[in-house]
């Protein structure tokens, strides 16, 4: 097979696959399932921490000395970037959950805004 025709064809095909991947995901996740309106600590951050990251870092049993069921010891965790880190699974931290799949994307993004918005404890 002539080369040129095969990386153009190897070309077209990796272009095809990836566009394919984002219609994909715009159909499972549309930005209007995940309401993102008035992000705050108490309704938005704190539910998915308590549902997911409680058992295993709370004051009574902070497994990598990481406390996350009080304010103060979440802003710090949120500030220093190992939150965001660690929930995107991005190199350099610790993936978690520990040993459970990603938070959905909704959760990310709120916790997300609530560390652009400052950390606010509201
Ligand atoms: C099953 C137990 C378990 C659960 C559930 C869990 N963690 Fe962890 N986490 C750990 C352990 C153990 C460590 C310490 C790992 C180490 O030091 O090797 C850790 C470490 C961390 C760290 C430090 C990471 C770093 O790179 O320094 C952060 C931040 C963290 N966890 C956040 C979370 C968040 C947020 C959740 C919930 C979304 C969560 N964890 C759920 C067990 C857990």
């Amino acid at each position: 097979m002539n080369r040129k025709i095969f990386y153009l064809a190897g070309t077209l095909l990796v272009m095809t696959f990836s566009s394919c991947y984002y219609d994909v995901e715009d159909e499972l996740y549309p930005a209007s399932n995940c309401d993102t309106t008035d992000v705050t600590y108490r309704q938005s951050v704190v539910p998915v921490l308590k549902n997911n990251c409680y058992s295993c870092h709370s004051t009574a049993m902070a497994n990598g000395s990481v406390v996350l069921d009080n304010y103060q010891s979440v802003k710090a965790v949120a500030a220093d970037g190992r939150l965001l880190g660690s929930i995107n699974h991005e190199s350099g931290y610790i993936a978690m959950p520990q040993d459970q799949g990603k938070l959905s994307d909704c959760d990310i993004r709120k916790i997300t805004i609530w560390i652009e918005n400052g950390i606010q404890d509201n």
